[in-house]
């Protein structure tokens, strides 16, 4: 039977990285979202609860039945502004913006990404009860605050004082977690196939993006992740000084 890439990776489904839900803005345009692929969830930011709305209906309109709400992006320009973590801060925007989403897409169809907090590691905590109230298909929680970023320990201990009160399915992400970010992109870089992947995926982004930089630039940062594998920390020299794809090519041999 066909498996799909995903499945094929091991996973059981996959969250894409956050499209924006403003007020304007199309989801649909300029290939924020693609067509359905099985077990992908789109994940919008935002705190506009009618831009929410359109976004979440204008990808019903191509299939999509699950969506997710970040509540996690840690950047102090977009947690500054009320979105990502910063929603954390608007318990009545956050409130809307999940009654939202669970009335679009359904019981069961919308979940939540959240931080333990902006600066304290309770400030998801006191929100659980109004979480609660919603029919959430999962919370998954990065257990670090968003002043802490990417790095440092995940606070296991705050962790489980919201699964305590948990009333939804709840995903840790990180470290031993149910779900993978980096440590995933990581493990590509070990694949025996890699080279060939590698090559399809320069290929998709020439497609994709608009001109060279772009993507020298993404494959930049995935290659990023593998520079201390030994297969690549020779290569990484001559990658991150490469400035054409044609020079990234002759790294790569
Ligand atoms: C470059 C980068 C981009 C990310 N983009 C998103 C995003 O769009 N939405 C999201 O929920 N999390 C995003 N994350 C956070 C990861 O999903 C994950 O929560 C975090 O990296 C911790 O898990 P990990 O240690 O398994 O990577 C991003 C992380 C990185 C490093």
């Amino acid at each position: 039977m066909f498996k799909s890439a995903i499945e094929e990776a091991g996973f059981t489904g996959a969250i894409t990285p956050f499209v924006s839900a403003m007020p304007g803005l199309d989801p649909l345009k300029d290939r924020e979202v693609s067509p359905v692929e099985p077990n992908v969830t789109v994940q919008f930011i935002g705190k506009d609860p009618l831009a929410l709305r359109y976004c979440l209906e204008r990808i019903r309109e191509i299939g999509h039945v699950t969506a997710d709400l970040n509540c996690g992006c840690p950047f102090p320009m977009v947690r500054n502004k009320g979105r990502g973590s910063g929603l954390l801060r608007t318990p009545d925007v956050l409130e809307r913006m999940v009654e939202t989403g669970c009335e679009v897409m359904g019981p069961g169809n919308f979940s939540v990404k959240a931080r333990l907090g902006v600066e304290r590691n309770d400030e998801l905590l006191s929100l659980m009860p109004m979480l609660n109230r919603y029919p959430l298909r999962f919370l998954t929680v990065h257990p670090r605050t968003a002043k802490a970023m990417y790095e440092g320990p995940c606070d296991e201990a705050a962790f489980a004082r919201i699964r305590e009160v948990a009333g939804m399915p709840l995903i840790y992400n990180g470290p031993g977690g149910n779900m993978v970010g980096r440590p995933f992109i990581r493990s590509l870089g070990e694949r025996a196939d890699i080279m060939e992947l590698l090559s399809r995926y320069i290929d998709a982004s020439r497609a994709e993006l608009y001109g060279e930089r772009p993507v020298l630039g993404r494959i930049k940062e995935l290659l990023a992740y593998w520079r201390e594998l030994p297969r690549w920390s020779r290569r990484w020299n001559l990658i991150k000084i490469s400035r054409s794809l044609a020079e990234l090519k002759l790294a790569l041999t």
